[in-house]
């Protein structure tokens, strides 16, 4: 792979995310936030409902190579509803209105895992292997608060978010987003899937490109909230 900014030259996935330490850098009362999106040309963050087909496998090595260097993974529930991710090492947490996740997934199959939901249901969890926390709050979930708790009561310094579109357009629109990884395959998709923000932000929201990396056409980028 080659990174075209900064400092043009060969570099690897590893090589490249080895000097980002984003446990280094919370920000006072929540945890550094980074956003992870892999889009098509037209910005497009699905293919037929699905987000395997957007990316290559260097794009799936960028985002198992990013959760390494964070220590919660963060999710929406519409993502969880389509995605069913199963485990992971960094602490996996939910964001759901109805609290209607496929709680049969393999995340929540497997003793000793330890998931925190936050929600704004009344609902209760059925019984499920895994340890599961619901965080109650009113109405919706204020994401501000949700990253404020898990930095308190969780000790969690950097959190990835992994989407989708809906929670992403809140967390920007909130100014919640520190850096946004952004996969841009060569790929031209059209129709009417979701784009990487479904939502309205208050304003233009100006981005500085931190690095870009390209292999075989596709590009890496990482932008930072100025
Ligand atoms: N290309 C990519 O990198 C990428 C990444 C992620 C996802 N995706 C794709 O995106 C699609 C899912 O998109 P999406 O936008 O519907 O999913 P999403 O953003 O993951 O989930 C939306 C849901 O999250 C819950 N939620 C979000 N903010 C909330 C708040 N403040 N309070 C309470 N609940 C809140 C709500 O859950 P309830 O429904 O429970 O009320 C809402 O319906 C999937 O097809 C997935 O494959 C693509």
């Amino acid at each position: 792979m080659r990174r075209l900014i900064p400092d043009p030259g060969q570099t690897t996935v590893s090589e490249q995310l080895e000097a980002y330490r984003p446990w280094e850098e919370a920000r006072g009362e929540r945890p550094l936030v980074g956003m992870n999106f892999a889009a098509t040309v037209d910005g497009r963050a699905t293919i037929d409902g699905r987000s395997g087909p957007i990316g290559s496998k260097t794009d799936t090595e960028m985002l198992v190579g990013l959760r390494k260097r964070f220590e919660a993974v963060m999710i929406g529930a519409g993502t969880m509803r389509v995605e069913r991710y199963g485990p992971m090492e960094p602490l996996m947490v939910l964001v759901s209105g109805r609290l209607d996740l496929p709680w049969d997934a393999p995340l929540f199959s497997k003793a000793g895992e330890e998931v925190v939901v936050f929600t704004a249901s009344e609902a209760e969890p059925p019984e499920t292997a895994a340890t599961v926390e619901v965080v109650r709050h009113e109405g919706a979930v204020n994401l501000r608060e949700a990253l404020g708790y898990l930095r308190r009561e969780r000790g969690i310094r950097a959190l990835l978010s992994e989407g989708g579109p809906h929670l992403h357009a809140q967390m920007q629109a909130d100014g919640l987003v520190d850096d946004l990884f952004l996969t841009i395959a060569p790929k031209l998709s059209g129709g009417g899937a979701p784009r990487i923000v479904e939502g309205s932000l208050p304003g233009v929201a100006g981005l500085e490109l931190a690095w870009l990396l390209e292999e075989d056409g596709e590009l890496f980028a990482r932008y930072r909230r100025p």
